[in-house]
Order: structure tokens, then C-alpha cells, then sequence
């Protein structure tokens, strides 16, 4: 199975958003072995429910807390994500380590909620330019994968999806070479076989990716990209999912 997530992150307005899904919604015929997944702002969500519920497409929130339900102000928990139609949940992405300052331990609570509640969350790992630049990207992503996913145990290791999101790449049009993708691939690999012996846990790119350099990644053994910018483009997009053969 491969897989393309768009991440509208906090780019587009409830309107804007079932604008989108329509587009997209449209062009989305079934397929067997792609599944693509919409990942709107938590205001949008239930509207985008709506839109894609007779579609192929599949709902994500960007975000969840790691307790379901109680005194938490501004949160979202996992049983009202479930009630709206979310499946899948971006966890740990970038702009919530380094904008909001969510530590490893945060998102590893986070990874286990969603699992709990039989959601399939997708973990993102990625180093900072300064990590690469001093040779340790590889073992951030390490401990990364690490302490992110200590709280699940093996049934739930089994449903998760990786995200590799060099933080220098997201957003900024550098995409990661195919050679460094590839070199991350293996080394994600490896941890998940040596701590966990999972052999098939879905392992996505994302950052900067489009039309012209996603088979790149897939060709590096990538199943598939988690996508920003390039997902706010119908056109772009569409092209990106007839790209993932
Ligand atoms: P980008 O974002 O494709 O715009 O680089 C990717 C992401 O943040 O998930």
C-alpha cells in the first residue's frame, strides 16, 4: 500500500477546505493501492468529513491530545476525532516540536492515545539542519523513533505509519537528496526491525516534495510522502498520487 497525506496545516478556511476536498474528491477514483488521506485544520474536519464520506478518501487531524476526554482547554481528544470520521492523525510533526514545543515524551503519550483508540497515527522523526550539518541526523532520528514510540506495544506498532521530515526541507523547496533519503530509510528500517521486528510499518517522506521528485523517494523504498505545500495545489497533488506506482 502506498500512501499520500496532505497537510493543509492552518493554510486554508472551513470554505477553503471543503473547496478542496471537492476538487480533489472529484478526481479520486477507488484504488486498491493507494490510500489518500486529507488532513484539515481540527475547525474544518467535520465539513471535509462530509465532502469525502462516499469518496475513496480517508480523514486525519493534524494533531490529538494524549488524554481522551476532560478539564484539558483548547484540546481535542481522540473520541471526538473518531466521531467525525478521523482514521489517521499526524503526530510530532516539526512545527509542533519547534513552534509549540512538544518534547518526545509528549508525543509518545500522544502516539499512545491514538493507538488506543484505533486510530493510525503517524509518527514524524526528522533532524534539524544544524543536526545534519554536525553528522547527527542519524541519531537524532534514532532516538527520535526511540522515545516516541516506547508506550505501544507490538499490536499497535503494527498500525503506525513513519513520517522522515528533515526539518531544513519542510517548506523551504530543499527536498532531501535521494541518496540522504535513502540512507534514513535504512536506518528507520533497522530500529523498527531491531526493537520492534516489524518489517512492514509504512515509512513516508515529506518535505518539499511535488510532482517532479516524489517517485525519487519512492524509488528509494519510501511508501509514499506526507505533503505540504504541494497538497494546497489540486493539480500537483493529483499528479503526486498518479506518481506513487
Ligand atoms: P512541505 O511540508 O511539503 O510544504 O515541505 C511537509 C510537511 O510539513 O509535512
Amino acid at each position: 500500500m502506498k500512501y499520500l497525506i496532505a497537510n493543509w496545516k492552518m493554510n486554508l478556511g472551513i470554505k477553503e477546505s471543503v473547496e478542496l476536498s471537492k476538487k480533489i474528491s472529484g478526481e479520486i477514483e477507488s484504488d486498491k493501492i493507494k490510500t489518500i488521506v486529507l488532513c484539515p485544520s481540527f475547525a474544518s474536519l467535520a465539513e471535509v468529513s462530509e465532502v469525502i464520506k462516499k469518496s475513496s478518501l480517508k480523514l486525519g487531524a493534524q494533531d490529538i491530545f494524549w488524554v481522551n476526554k476532560g478539564a484539558f482547554t483548547g484540546e481535542v481528544g481522540a473520541p471526538e476525532l473518531k466521531e467525525i470520521g478521523v482514521e489517521f492523525v499526524i503526530v510530532g510533526h516539526s512545527e509542533r516540536r519547534h513552534i509549540v514545543g512538544e518534547t518526545d515524551e509528549v508525543i509518545a503519550k500522544k502516539m499512545k492515545l491514538a493507538a488506543d483508540f484505533g486510530l493510525r497515527p503517524i509518527l514524524c522523526v526528522g533532524e534539524t539542519g544544524d543536526e545534519r550539518e554536525n553528522e547527527q541526523a542519524e541519531k537524532r532520528v534514532a532516538e527520535q523513533l526511540d522515545l516516541g514510540l516506547q508506550l505501544l506495544d507490538n499490536a499497535q506498532i503494527s498500525k503506525i505509519l513513519i513520517a522522515y521530515e528533515p526539518v531544513w526541507a519542510i517548506g523551504t523547496g530543499k527536498a532531501c537528496s535521494p541518496d540522504d533519503a535513502l540512507s534514513m530509510f535504512v536506518l528507520i528500517k533497522k530500529v523498527l526491525q531491531e526493537k520492534f521486528s516489524e518489517n512492514n510499518i509504512p515509512i513516508l517522506y515529506g518535505g518539499s516534495t511535488d510532482d517532479k521528485n516524489i517517485a525519487s523517494y519512492i524509488e528509494a523504498g519510501y511508501a509514499g510522502a506526507l505533503v505540504g505545500g504541494s497538497s494546497l495545489k489540486p493539480l500537483t497533488f493529483l499528479k503526486m498520487k498518479e506518481a506513487i506506482e
